[in-house]
């Protein structure tokens, strides 16, 4: 596995799904990190990591809040005293309408966290990656959906399409800098995301549609995604910016 010793890394969405297996994936890794959540939950993740010999704070941080991404940012210079990486993975999911359906408040609620709450996390640890001088990586999770869509998905498509944009312009301004920002692109990922999604009723034939769906014939693990995220944050990934890596089971291929 690759090696983040001495590494300081920020992770949203840490305490549930792919943000919390790639918290278990960072610590085994060597890495020190920074846990923001909405959910208080990801401070048991930072207990357990903790508890393990690892290093890791948590702070309940809305990535929809910009004052509350510039403190999570603030907080892990002075835990840690610096910023190498980051992992951005919280994100939200949408209700199946169609289109013209789609219910303004609604579309500001998932663009708000997914877009603007990616802008804002992607903004404070670009500031602090680059005063500490040394470069860094970051990686946005955006999805298989960000370069595809699915029926009835109209404001999550159209947010993490535009994570690949914020992923795609922040590379090529700070490539020369040494910061390379990337984007994991996962298919169906079993995850509280999807199984609480399933258990509303409102996507019947969901999971058997969404398993034939993928190539290898099952949904993504978490862990799975969690080793994508590793690589690109590690030095083996030195030449890969502005990258959307499908980690999709060959969803997005035929
Ligand atoms: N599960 C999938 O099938 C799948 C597929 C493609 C992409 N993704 C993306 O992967 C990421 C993680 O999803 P997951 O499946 O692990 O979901 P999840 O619901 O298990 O975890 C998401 C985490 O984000 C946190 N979060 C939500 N809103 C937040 C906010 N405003 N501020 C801070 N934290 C917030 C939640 O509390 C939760 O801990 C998301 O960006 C999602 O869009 C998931």
């Amino acid at each position: 596995m690759e090696r983040l010793d001495g590494k300081v890394i920020i992770l949203t969405g840490a305490a549930s799904g792919i943000g919390k297996a790639t918290a278990q994936s960072l610590h085994a890794a060597g890495a020190a990190l920074l846990l923001a959540d909405l959910d208080p939950a990801g401070e048991a993740v930072a207990d357990q990591i903790s508890s393990a010999g690892g290093r890791a704070r948590f702070l309940r941080t809305d990535v929809s809040s910009e004052d509350d991404v510039a403190r999570a940012v603030d907080l892990a210079l002075t835990s840690f005293g610096g910023l190498h990486g980051a992992a951005n993975c919280a994100g939200i999911g949408t209700a199946p309408v169609p289109f013209a359906e789609i219910d303004s408040g609604d579309w500001d609620r998932v663009l708000g966290v997914n877009l603007n709450g990616m802008y804002y996390c992607v903004k404070h640890e670009l500031r602090a990656i680059l005063a500490a001088g040394a470069g860094g990586s970051i990686v946005n999770v955006a999805s298989a959906l960000g370069a595809t869509a699915s029926p009835n998905m109209g404001p999550y498509v159209a947010s993490k399409h535009g994570v690949v944009g914020i992923t795609r312009a922040a590379a090529v301004d700070y490539a020369r800098a040494g910061v390379r920002v990337n984007a994991v692109m996962p298919g169906i990922v079993d995850t509280p995301m999807v199984s609480n999604a399933i258990a509303t009723g409102a996507y019947e034939g969901f999971l058997e549609a969404m398993k034939a769906a993928h190539p290898v014939g099952r949904l993504g693990r978490p862990e799975e995604i969690a080793a994508a995220i590793v690589w690109l944050l590690s030095d083996a990934a030195s030449f890969v910016t502005g990258a959307t890596l499908f980690a999709d089971g060959g969803f997005s291929v035929p």
